[in-house]
């Protein structure tokens, strides 16, 4: 195959240049600069070229509002996170640490799929056919029906999707894939740049009759490795080319593990699926609202129950905290929580409620691996703190949640009402809440306490102990 010419394009500027350079001659950033294809020429003659001539004008109200298509995969909790299923035509990357469950979940889920009667295509680039095919022994998939494809090359992946046309496809990993027509190293940023917006064109491309009639446009799904830092390795670019991203998150310890939507142009993001790894596999836990409380017999200090809501379901998670005395530099360390919030919960503290940790050591965790984004958690980080530097345990069924403003206010959480019932419905006894999610009615079996400061939060926990 001829090699097309490719150029060097800077990632901040979009300034190119014929070769490699350490310094974007347009903008003058430092180590910016990519290599791609010349736009004219990256559909490369096939049949995307002829996009160009079918497109036309037409105004909103004449555009048919076809609701996609959407195909459940069979497994309820990859379904919730997905909005409904596989979407025709479109493209989701799921990303994860190695070892969580991508590949698993996938093939669980192909399988599923093609057990229902649709085409499904699982292209293997890290992987050989023997390992994959054993895997799926392993998961108990016998006689599988779902076709495997060995290749790393784009160019022979999309023609092999040309040629069966599948209903969904899935590339693990997208990192494997490479571009002849781009001399980077596979899983290099340009590679995975380019290789992703091709797949990208042709499910979009593929459901069009162009000529030769088609039927079911391709569901393109990319597997995704994260880096150190937790980003999806290649630029954020690939999040912004793709429907859906979906993150695993979970501790690799611990059985469970969260799908999240990150985004997700046909459902609702931020909504979670959970699974357990088990023998055979993943499998949906469709009840997870207790399993990231870690079963204390008598209740311990540093430890601070929480209800956050991700998605539509509430989950109580446990917070931990842990504060001990330091040398002259105090750390401060947080897992599955955000580390600045934790800089300045403490500053809070030590400023409205006259808490210092200045000489300690603080260390807080959310149990179970789980990450929790939302500033609801405050409260409870905060009582976690305090129980730990105090050696005193919070009151047995006790939980609380709320945000924590820098004047020292506790500010009310979304939809607080259902957090409370949830806590209730699982044998909760005592909540410290934001004023504004004091229920009107009564919950039954629950003693609320509305605080709107967080001195007064800490007086009602003094009180009740
Ligand atoms: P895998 O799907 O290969 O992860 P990824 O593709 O995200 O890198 O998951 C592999 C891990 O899951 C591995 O540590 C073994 C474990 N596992 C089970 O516990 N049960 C199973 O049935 C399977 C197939 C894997
Ligand atoms: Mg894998």
């Amino acid at each position: 195959m001829v090699k097309e010419k490719t150029h060097y394009v800077c990632s901040d500027c979009g300034g190119s240049s014929p070769k490699w350079l350490g310094k974007c001659p347009s903008c003058g950033a430092w180590n910016t600069l990519i290599e791609s294809l010349p736009e004219s020429t990256t559909p490369a003659k096939n049949r995307f070229a002829s996009l160009a001539k079918t497109a036309e004008i037409a105004t909103l109200g004449e555009i048919d509002a076809v609701d996609m298509a959407r195909t459940p995969t069979g497994h309820e909790e990859l379904d919730r996170v997905l909005g409904g299923g596989m979407v025709e035509g479109g493209v989701v990357l799921i990303g994860g640490d190695p070892g969580i469950g991508k590949s698993t979940l996938l093939l669980q889920a192909l399988d599923s799929l093609q057990r229902s009667g649709q085409n499904t295509l699982y292209v293997t680039g890290e992987e050989s056919g023997a390992q994959v095919a054993l895997r799926s022994r392993r998961l108990g998939l016998n006689n599988s029906q779902v076709k495997v494809l060995a290749e790393i090359q784009l160019e022979r992946i999309l023609a092999t999707l040309d040629a069966t046309q599948p209903d969904i496809a899935v590339i693990d990993s997208i990192q494997t894939v490479y571009s002849d027509q781009l001399t980077s190293a596979p899983g290099s940023v340009a590679q995975v740049r380019e290789c992703a917006a091709h797949l990208t064109r042709y499910a979009k491309a593929s459901g069009r009759s162009d000529g030769a009639a088609r039927g079911r446009a391709t569901c393109i799904v990319l597997v995704g490795h994260v880096t150190k830092d937790g980003a999806l390795a290649g630029p954020r670019v690939l999040e912004h080319m793709v429907d859906t991203v979906l993150y695993f998150e979970g501790d690799t310890h611990s059985s469970f593990r969260l799908v999240r939507a990150i985004k997700n142009r046909f459902g609702a993001v931020n909504e979670i699926g959970v699974f357990a790894m088990t023998e055979k596999g993943l499998k949906g836990v469709s009840n997870p609202s207790a399993i990231f409380l870690s079963q204390h017999a008598e209740p311990v200090p540093g430890s601070c129950v929480m209800v956050t809501l991700e998605g539509t379901r509430p989950m109580l998670v446990e917070i931990q905290a842990l504060v001990d005395s330091s040398g002259p530099s105090p750390r401060r360390l947080s897992v599955g929580l955000d580390k600045d919030r934790l800089a300045m919960l403490l500053a809070v503290l030590h400023r409205h409620a006259g808490v210092a940790c200045m000489d300690q050591d603080v260390f807080v965790n959310a149990v179970g691996g789980v990450r929790i984004s939302e500033p609801a958690a405050d409260l409870a980080v905060l009582l976690a703190i305090t129980s730990s530097l105090r050696g005193k345990p919070l009151p047995k069924g006790f939980i609380a949640f709320g945000e924590i403003g820098l004047a020292g206010e506790v500010r009310p959480a979304p939809r607080g009402q259902e957090r409370l019932r949830e806590a209730a419905k699982l044998g909760f006894s005592v909540a410290v809440v934001p004023k504004a999610n004091a229920p009107k009615k009564p919950i039954e079996g629950l003693t609320i306490h509305a605080v709107e400061r967080v001195e007064q939060a800490l007086e009602v926990v003094r009180s009740l102990a």
